[in-house]
């Protein structure tokens, strides 16, 4: 396995994975996450190292980053396709003091930042798909996977991970998500650095968890509210056995959409989930 912390100074060799640089991306790190970043080449998943690294008492703002994964994971166990070269796979510990009814805000945060990122740096009209869809013309382009230890009723770390399609092309796809995936380049026709998304991303992530800290949460609300496009649409929830279809009606104070059905009656809908329909 071949690993880099880029935290140990004395072992600061120049360390490149095809365009992916550790020092690179060190560099263009403003804020507390990023600062410190364990590097693989290829890892069964970030967010178990990340688990690992938390669970040794590793500091809050460290990033995990793998070329590729063997074992990628996505919501409800489902396969993160990650292969090398290509796309963005990351892992960001943190600690948050925020009770765990209110976790799904870190995935809300997460993909605010993600979206002002990739908006910025690329150009592409990214929106937020609920609750952890990074999309694009209802393609998707990445996901975030939030997961958590709780202690005391409260949460001890979480580990968001985030998945990005860069530089891969359509015949990458395998044909179970062709149609209804894309990446940065499917969608510009140009390649993309990844250290630049990465850097921009984490520094945008900085800037919002700074305020899911300050529990500003009306900003982080009504900011979503503006990167999404799915608020007035109608869709279809499959929550385990039952399937529901409503308007997507707004997201509540603890980030949980809420749907107005045929009947006229707003359900909360805490996990799902969601196609759009036309
Ligand atoms: C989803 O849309 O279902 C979430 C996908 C999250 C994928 C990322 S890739 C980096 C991190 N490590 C993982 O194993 N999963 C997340």
């Amino acid at each position: 396995m071949n690993v880099h912390n880029s935290s140990n100074d004395a072992d600061l060799e120049f360390f490149k994975s095809g365009e992916l640089s550790v020092e690179d991306i060190k560099g263009g790190i403003q804020g507390s996450i990023g600062r410190k970043i364990f590097f693989y080449e290829i890892i069964g998943s970030t967010n178990t190292i990340a688990a690992e690294l938390a669970e040794k008492g590793e500091a809050e703002g460290t990033v995990v980053i793998a070329d590729s994964q063997e074992k990628g994971r996505g919501r409800r166990g489902r396969h993160w396709v990650s292969p090398p070269s290509v796309n963005i796979y990351i892992s960001i510990l943190l600690r948050p003091d925020v009770e765990p009814k209110d976790a799904t805000l870190i995935t809300i945060m997460a993909a605010i930042g993600c979206t002002v990122a990739l908006r910025r740096i690329t150009g592409i009209d990214v929106t937020i798909k609920w609750p952890n869809d990074l999309m694009v013309s209802d393609k998707k382009l990445g996901g975030i996977l939030t997961e958590m230890r709780i202690a005391r009723k409260r949460i001890k770390y979480a580990i968001t991970g985030i998945g990005i399609n860069v530089n891969m092309d359509s015949d990458a796809l395998p044909d179970v998500i062709k149609g209804v995936a894309t990446s940065v380049k499917m969608e510009t026709g140009m390649l993309h650095s990844r250290p630049e998304i990465i850097i921009e991303i984490l520094n945008e992530i900085d800037h919002w968890y700074g305020i899911l800290k300050e529990k500003r949460k009306r900003e982080l609300l009504s900011q979503w509210k503006e990167l999404t496009s799915m608020l007035g649409r109608k869709v279809k929830i499959i929550l385990g056995k039952e399937t529901l279809t409503g308007l997507a009606e707004s997201i509540d104070d603890e980030g949980m959409l809420i749907v107005k059905l045929p009947s006229g009656a707003s359900r909360v809908i805490r996990d799902g989930d969601l196609t759009f329909l036309r």
